[in-house]
């Protein structure tokens, strides 16, 4: 179960995309539920020998059909938003197997998440943790509470995804996490339960990681000698995946296995919050060629996806596969792929050289399952694209295509 080619045409599991996007029309999300069931799987299997909750991140993909996928199979999820605990609960999500994360919640968002009962809050300053406090005190709840720490580490990926810094904006010093906790003891209304940690995203070399988790390991072990019940390390997502066929990254199942081996016998309960690993090449953008175009020193392939679709390449240089729907056997040119969007930075390809396709071919814009749908938006009026979940041979719009009337509705 995959998605490959058959007799020269590009299938999602047993369904071709060329039906897909008959059908749904384009451009269209499509993802495979075999392949995040495997992934999500890979890590739950992995980490079997320690006590542990797979939360998957909901910022990589927040669909409700992609969450209730999840929440079946047993995940816990990493929020960062009050929206995103709204989709965890809407699509089944157990709210004690929630993490709540980030710099800058607000308070109505605490609320909510205290209403909901969530497993704990990963707190980044101490002002946070008094607010945590105050708006427990009022709803008369005492909160579960980690500190995310800083471990200052290099991760090695893309400048705006690299979190573990000292001169990044999350988590606190690992200098100073030790003052932050005893300044959580005095709040009544908290209970320090955890240690959470996460230094950055598509990471493709595990010795950061390692090296971070031996960090929090070593907190731990500074905080339990002062007395603190510490019962849980959370030690973030960030695992990348090969967005180009030569790229090779780490398996799941290594990975995970690797920080399990860490944790063996220390009596702590094992959080992570991995978000593209599970998703990223369980999905494809299709899109339809409308134009091809010459200019002075370039050749374009214009397509109905844009940047408000897939920012990714405009915004981190990111490369994605692009592949014909149909293999068809055309000889392979260098090519600009473009969208209608009116920016220059508006690209999916650069340079790329590529199987040649022609106007009405359909294209897929490989491993888009991940940051791919969630960062879009309606940039030159333009409705968001519909998302497709194919399990087997069947398959069911998970999201419509946004209309017109959508693109006004909340205005006046
Ligand atoms: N936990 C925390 C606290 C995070 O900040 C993130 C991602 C994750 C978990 C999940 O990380 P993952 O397993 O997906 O690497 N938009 C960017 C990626 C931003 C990642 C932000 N934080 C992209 O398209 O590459």
């Amino acid at each position: 179960m995959s998605i490959g080619y058959r007799d020269r045409a590009l299938y999602c599991e047993a369904v071709a995309l060329a039906d897909i996007a008959a059908d749904a029309g384009t451009p269209c999300y499509v993802y495979s539920a075999a392949i995040i069931r495997e992934n999500f799987r890979a890590y739950d299997q992995a980490l079997a020998a320690v006590p542990h909750t797979v939360c998957f991140s909901v910022k990589a993909n927040g669909n409700l059909g992609v969450l209730r996928l999840l929440a079946q199979m047993g995940a816990g999820f990493d929020i960062v938003s009050g929206g995103e605990l709204y989709r965890v609960v809407k699509a089944g999500g157990d709210p004690a197997k929630v993490v709540f994360s980030g710099v800058g919640k607000t308070a109505a968002e605490i609320e909510e998440a205290l209403g909901a009962g969530i497993f704990v809050f990963n707190c980044e300053s101490e002002p946070e943790l008094a607010l945590i406090d105050a708006l427990a005190h009022r709803l008369g709840v005492k909160a579960r509470v980690a500190v995310r720490v800083n471990p200052d580490v290099d991760a090695r990926t893309h400048a705006y995804i690299s979190t573990g810094r000292l001169a990044h904006k999350f988590g606190v010093d690992l200098g100073e996490a030790e003052a932050v906790y005893e300044h959580a003891r005095a709040h009544k209304n908290l209970s320090v339960e955890g240690v959470s940690c996460h230094i950055g995203s598509q990471l493709v070399d595990t010795a950061p990681v390692m090296e971070a988790v031996d960090r929090v390991l070593e907190l731990i072990d500074r905080l339990r000698a002062r007395g603190f019940d510490i019962r849980h390390a959370d030690l973030g997502g960030g695992l990348g995946v090969s967005y180009k066929p030569e790229q090779s990254v780490p398996a799941i199942s290594e990975f995970a296995a690797c920080i399990a081996s860490r944790l063996a016998g220390r009596d702590l309960h094992l959080l992570i919050e991995p978000g593209r690993s599970i998703v990223a090449n369980a999905g494809v953008l299709l899109t339809r060629v409308l134009y091809r175009k010459k200019t002075g020193e370039k050749d374009f392939v214009i397509v109905d996806a844009a940047m408000n679709d897939l920012i990714r390449p405009a915004l981190y240089s990111a490369h994605h596969e692009i592949v014909p729907v149909r293999d068809t056997g055309a000889p392979a040119s260098r090519v600009d792929v473009v969208g209608p969007v009116c920016e220059t930075g508006d690209f999916l390809a650069r340079d790329r050289e590529m199987a040649g396709v022609f106007p009405g071919d359909l294209v897929a814009i490989r491993s888009a399952g991940a940051y791919g749908f969630v960062q879009s938006s309606n940039y030159n009026a333009r409705p968001r694209a519909a998302e497709v979940l194919v399990d087997g041979a069947a398959w069911r719009i998970v999201r419509r295509r946004e209309s017109y009337d959508d693109l006004v509705r909340s205005e006046s």
